[in-house]
């Protein structure tokens, strides 16, 4: 059986029988505000208190803001500043707004180009901290300048394919348009990663509730099963008890 890279999020951990087998890219894919960057946050967390390496890589916020948000919202994790200061948790980002604004209407050769020369930014990144789990937040930010789909397809393929030759177990968030749970699940592009875990925020008459599914995960076993669940000072948690959740 292959080595088990635990999320240190129970729930998460129990719908795929113990954790993510070592080596999947997987794709954490949910609407704007499901949680997406909370959750990845507290998977490299709780590997740095592990003693396991990681790497956070933003396309979306600055690395300060990231830092932020996660202590606002995990007021348990007291030791956010101490991981990053002994190195077991980078968070670094590729402010990408700049060269995007550069290229104007987004001309799709240069966009491609964007594209490799932050992936190669990532690979010495992951290099150079030694990352063995690596976060990149978010996939979209490519989406949204790479017109053509199966350019981003490719490039997306190239990226995940450059994370497996450096052997890291990775998560990687998509933002998703459609709130429809049916239509969430057939994303063309999930076919790339090796797992697909998607955060709903399904509405109900007054509210939202946000839940956690398990689409696909190569190597193990893995709930069937919508789970409910909250952003709480400790972390991801289920909102009703679940025992029987595989
Ligand atoms: N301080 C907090 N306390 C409780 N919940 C929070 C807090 N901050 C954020 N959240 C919840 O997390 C969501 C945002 O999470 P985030 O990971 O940034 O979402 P995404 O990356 O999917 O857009 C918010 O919509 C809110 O529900
Ligand atoms: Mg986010």
């Amino acid at each position: 059986m292959r080595q088990r890279i635990n999320t240190g999020i129970s729930i998460l951990d129990k719908m795929i029988n113990g954790g993510i087998p070592e080596g999947n890219q997987v794709a954490l894919a949910g609407t704007a505000g499901s949680g997406k960057t909370l959750t990845a946050f507290e998977f490299l967390y709780n590997n740095a208190k592990e003693g396991k390496k990681g790497l956070f890589f933003s396309l979306e916020e600055a690395p300060e803001q990231i830092i932020e948000n996660a202590k606002d919202a995990f007021t348990d994790f007291k030791d956010i500043d101490k991981q990053i200061a002994n190195g077991n948790l980078k968070i670094e980002g590729a402010d990408i707004k700049e060269t995007i604004r550069g290229a104007g209407n987004g001309d799709e050769s240069q966009m491609n180009y964007l594209f490799g020369s932050v992936v190669n930014q990532i690979a010495s990144s992951i290099k150079s901290t030694q990352a063995t789990r690596v976060v990149i937040d978010s996939l979209t930010t490519f989406k949204l300048l790479i017109r053509d789909p199966l350019a981003y397809r490719m490039l997306s393929l190239n990226l995940v394919d450059v994370l497996k030759n450096l052997n890291v177990t990775s998560m990687l968030t998509l933002e998703i348009q459609t709130g429809s749970r049916e239509r969430l699940k057939y994303q063309p592009e999930f076919f790339i990663y090796d797992g697909i875990i998607v955060l709903y925020a399904i509405p109900e008459e007054r509210s939202r509730i946000q839940s956690l599914e398990v689409l696909k995960m190569r190597g193990t076993k893995h709930s069937f099963k919508t789970v409910p669940y909250v952003v709480t000072s400790s972390g991801i948690n289920p909102i009703i008890s679940v025992e029987n959740v595989l």
